[in-house]
């Protein structure tokens, strides 16, 4: 169960919410939880969930390891902070910054070169989801993307589906529609990397997840785990959806 938490919260805020947010997951034994938090937040995030189960992730990251990139954060960056995952390839990055897929294999190495666990996010758009061409473009975006990995790297990466159309938009995939972009994902990975490595890979669904909508999804056996937006900024929120199973 993974937070997203965007470009929101302060150090001071991450503090509050982790104070709000731990006991109320104590009891969460059923799954992995991880807080992805703006680059200033990760060492008040990473001090605050020491001790405990939970672990926390960036947002991205640039590919180099080091150079002249105003305004960009690396891999090692990241690492030393303690931080244990990144997401890479959000919709929201490759909607409003450019990122290509040649840019999200990039990144994903250079996650994975830093010992990062890798959250690689594929979605269509809605046009494309209308004139229907999810499937060519999950493909595609799979294909550039991922299959390029190496079964020892593939091994270590998360993927995310993320529909554009429902991130934070309040819309939902339906568990069956969510539930069948993931088996299109699977299917594409079975391909590249064989059968029991497309079968451990987690797939996370994103897109408008909440607590009323948590549990009709992760019903699904497709989808592994969620990847949460709007919901994820509020401690109670999030642990609802942490604790969807009781
Ligand atoms: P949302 O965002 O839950 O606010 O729709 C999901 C995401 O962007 O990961």
């Amino acid at each position: 169960m993974a937070g997203n938490w965007k470009m929101y919260k302060t150090p001071a805020e991450t503090r509050a919410f982790f104070e709000a947010f731990l006991p109320l997951v104590q009891a969460a034994s059923h799954c992995e939880i991880v807080i992805c938090a703006p680059f200033p937040d990760l060492p008040a995030a990473v001090e605050s969930v020491r001790g405990t189960r939970i672990q926390v992730g960036a947002q991205d990251l640039h590919w180099a390891r080091e150079g002249a990139f105003t305004g960009e954060v690396s891999g090692p960056m990241i690492q030393a902070t303690g931080a244990t995952h990144v997401i890479i390839g959000h919709s929201e990055r490759r909607e409003y910054f450019g990122e290509t897929d040649e840019m999200v294999l990039k990144k994903t190495l250079a996650a994975l070169d830093a010992s990062l666990a890798p959250v690689v996010c594929v979605g269509e758009r809605l046009e494309h989801r209308e004139s229907g061409q999810t499937e060519t473009i999950l493909c595609g975006q799979c294909q550039k993307g991922i299959a390029c990995l190496e079964a020892r790297q593939f091994a270590k990466i998360v993927i995310a589906y993320e529909p554009v159309w429902a991130i934070g938009t309040g819309k939902t995939a339906t568990p069956e529609v969510a539930a069948e972009a993931h088996r299109v994902i699977r299917k594409q990975m079975r391909a590249h990397f064989g059968e029991e490595a497309a079968a451990e890979v987690r797939i996370l669904y994103g897109g408008s997840v909440k607590p009323d909508n948590v549990k009709s999804l992760m019903a699904q056996p497709e989808i592994d785990g969620v990847l949460v937006g709007g919901a994820s900024l509020d401690a109670a929120s999030f642990a609802k959806i942490v604790n969807f199973p009781s």
